[in-house]
């Protein structure tokens, strides 16, 4: 199969090239198009409605560039809009949730799964669902950190301040006795390193992207949807509001060098 559209997906701002590294990394022959809502950042905070307005506002502006298939670039939104989306528009799509479930409860020696996320992804229960329905047994125990995505979108990720942040995230759940910890937020294995040294190495850090890239190339393949070798491979990135921080995690991150990003209105 030779499906040369794009792959869409969307966040709040630059957590999403923490998925776009496994696109990368996964799918080498598939051109991807970015949405960073960052005019509007951070989602955590936001209601269920707004959100829907956000996501439909997006989702809308990918296809109309052309995308053939939606990555949830966003726990938030994967919690909390998808199962709408994926029934308002009749495209297929993945969220972060199921496969980082999935993932975690493979891996957890003890049975004693972390998750750390926004406060809406922690209230929507969503996580909770899906490890209980994954491995009923397991002892979940969330934790919402909502200082972590301001600290990154500002570039201060690798800091005295990020690590102390997320130290004092963690502490519950470490005196819970976690063995597994899902990173729930898009945002945070950029704070891979504060999260490993604040829990030390005992603890099985899961990004849910992994899972989910896997899962969303076994969905292509089974829509012969692939792009298939040969031919241009292109990465499109476009945001809300400024671009430099995503062109400045983009090379921090990714180790891309320039990276044109658009800003776009959207309405
Ligand atoms: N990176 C997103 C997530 O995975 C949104 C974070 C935010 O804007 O609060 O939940």
């Amino acid at each position: 199969m030779n499906e040369k559209r794009p792959i869409g997906l969307f966040d709040s701002g630059v957590g999403g090239l923490t998925v776009s590294r496994h696109i990368f990394r996964y799918l080498p022959e598939e051109s991807t198009i970015y949405f960073g809502d960052n005019a509007r950042v951070p989602y955590g905070s936001r209601s269920r409605e707004e959100l829907m307005t956000f996501a439909a506002q997006i989702l809308t502006f990918l296809l109309s560039r052309g995308a053939k298939y939606i990555i949830f670039a966003c726990n938030t939104n994967s919690s909390l809009t998808l199962p709408a989306m994926r029934r308002r528009f009749g495209v297929p799509m993945i969220g972060l949730i199921e496969p980082g479930a999935a993932e975690a409860a493979r891996v957890t020696r003890r049975g004693r799964v972390g998750v750390i996320a926004t406060e809406a992804t922690v209230k929507s229960g969503a996580y909770q669902a899906a490890l209980k329905a994954a491995a009923p047994g397991l002892e979940v125990f969330a934790q919402a950190a909502p200082r972590l995505v301001p600290l990154v979108e500002g570039g201060r990720f690798g800091t005295r301040e990020s690590l102390e942040a997320v130290r004092e995230y963690v502490e519950p759940l470490k005196k819970a006795g976690i063995d597994t910890l899902i990173l729930g937020c898009t945002h945070y294995p950029f704070l891979w390193e504060e999260f490993r040294t604040a829990l030390g190495p005992e603890v099985v850090l899961v990004d849910p992207a992994e899972a989910t890239v896997k899962a969303a190339r076994e969905e292509l393949a089974r829509l012969g949807l692939l792009g298939g070798p040969g031919g241009p491979v292109e990465h499109r990135y476009y945001v809300s509001g400024d671009p430099l921080p995503l062109v400045a995690a983009a090379r921090r991150f990714l180790g891309l060098d320039g990276v044109r990003v658009e800003k776009v209105t959207l309405d």
